[in-house]
């Protein structure tokens, strides 16, 4: 089975009725942000967007906190946010978190089209702790350019390949949400950095880094051509500073997220003693970032041309400025709603809301595409 090209179809009989209004969900671990995209005579238009926070799902949770809740309280909770938004899509697309996901890039010999696939499961096999037979695989080969020996005889190279796996039991469980719903005719599902990237890039001719800095955790992905051809995740996202300052300073949790938000990495901040739990909680993120950007650039001998930052945790203060300083890398923030058609009046909400919705926005653009 492979997630790539699944389209489940709740109801059959309706296959041929071609959709042109998707929305993208995005199931994050603190937050569900959904965004809705018409095609109209070729222009695509936002709908509506809006997001809901899952903590208050949980027992004596809050809005904010990290959340692993059971179907069902996902399900209620983007029931709720479908109702708020006023969503009427029929066909959505939702991302496959990466936390349950694998994406590595494999060297495989040159061999024909058709032994491709049991030398990519064999190879496979090596990254994969569970069977082949649990998990959804799927594989992109990476175009590359054709090289020469100083004779100018091409040599033949190793082929790329870019491959997935999520686990059958995690896309039954998305599926699952989605039937639930039940205002859904159609669904497919997208590993998360693959509609962040569609959310995020504007075609950038060299490589780019995007970051999407989320509650539980960092994904770093370096994008070529709209290629991904580097893929590193840390379990250790906006949250755990929350946590941090919450024991640290015995507070709260609400308190603990507005000192993280108000002061964040602002050394001016007269907050100094939650600027230094933040700040050395990053230097494992940054050393983290500094290892991507430092074996990408050797393996491929090109720098990167930039730095995209997504999710709600790159909006911590100061934070872009203190990329762009220390890798040297332009750094901007993502601004996927630029894709997409709105009332001007909206122009600096959206811009602003960007970095959260990259997700939930290239899921949707999946669809209009
Ligand atoms: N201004 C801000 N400064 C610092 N952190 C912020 C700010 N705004 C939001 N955050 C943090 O961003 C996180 C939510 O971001 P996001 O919605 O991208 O996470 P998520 O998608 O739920 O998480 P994940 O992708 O890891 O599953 C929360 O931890 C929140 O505290
Ligand atoms: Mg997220």
């Amino acid at each position: 089975m492979s997630i790539k090209d699944s389209v489940t179809e709740f109801f059959s009989g309706l296959k041929n009725k071609k959709s042109d209004t998707f929305v993208g969900i995005d199931i994050g671990s603190s937050y569900i942000k959904i965004v809705q995209l018409k095609k109209e005579k070729g222009r695509i238009l936002l709908d509506t967007y809006g997001s809901i926070a899952l903590g208050p799902y949980q027992d004596e949770g809050f809005s904010g906190q990290l959340t692993n809740l059971e179907a069902e309280k996902i399900t209620e909770a983007l029931q709720n946010l479908l109702e708020q938004a006023n969503v009427t899509a029929k066909s959505a697309v939702i991302s496959v978190s990466s936390s349950t996901s694998l994406i590595f890039v494999l060297k495989v010999p040159p061999v024909t089209e058709k032994e491709l696939a049991g030398v990519i499961q064999n190879e496979a096999r090596k990254y994969i702790p569970v069977p082949l037979s649990e998990i959804s695989l799927d594989w992109w080969v990476i175009p590359q350019r054709e090289m020469y020996d100083t004779a100018g005889v091409p040599t033949k190279r190793e082929t790329e390949v870019l491959v997935t796996a999520v686990r059958n039991e995690v896309v039954f469980r998305y599926n699952t949400i989605a039937e639930s719903i039940g205002a859904f005719r159609d669904v497919r599902l997208e590993i998360e950095t693959f509609s962040a990237a569609r959310g995020s890039l504007k075609h950038e001719l060299s490589p780019v880094m995007l970051l999407d800095f989320g509650a539980s955790g960092v994904r770093m992905a370096i994008i070529e051509h709209g290629i991904v051809r580097k893929f590193r995740a840390v379990n250790r996202g906006s949250a755990f500073f929350t946590n941090t300052i919450q024991k640290s300073l015995n507070v709260d949790f609400a308190e603990a997220e507005n000192l993280k938000k108000q002061v964040g990495l602002n050394r001016e901040s007269p907050r100094q003693e939650v600027y230094s739990i933040i700040q050395s909680g990053m230097q494992y993120i940054f050393s983290e970032i500094q290892n991507v950007i430092f074996d990408f650039e050797k393996t491929h001998q090109k720098p990167l041309s930039k730095i995209i930052l997504a999710g709600g945790g790159s909006r911590l203060h100061s934070l872009k400025d203190e990329i762009e300083s220390r890798y040297n890398i332009f750094t901007a923030f993502a601004d996927p709603f630029s894709k997409a058609s709105a009332p001007d009046f909206l122009d600096d909400v959206l811009s602003k809301a960007g970095p959260e919705f990259a997700v939930a926005l290239g899921l949707a653009l999946q669809g209009v595409e």
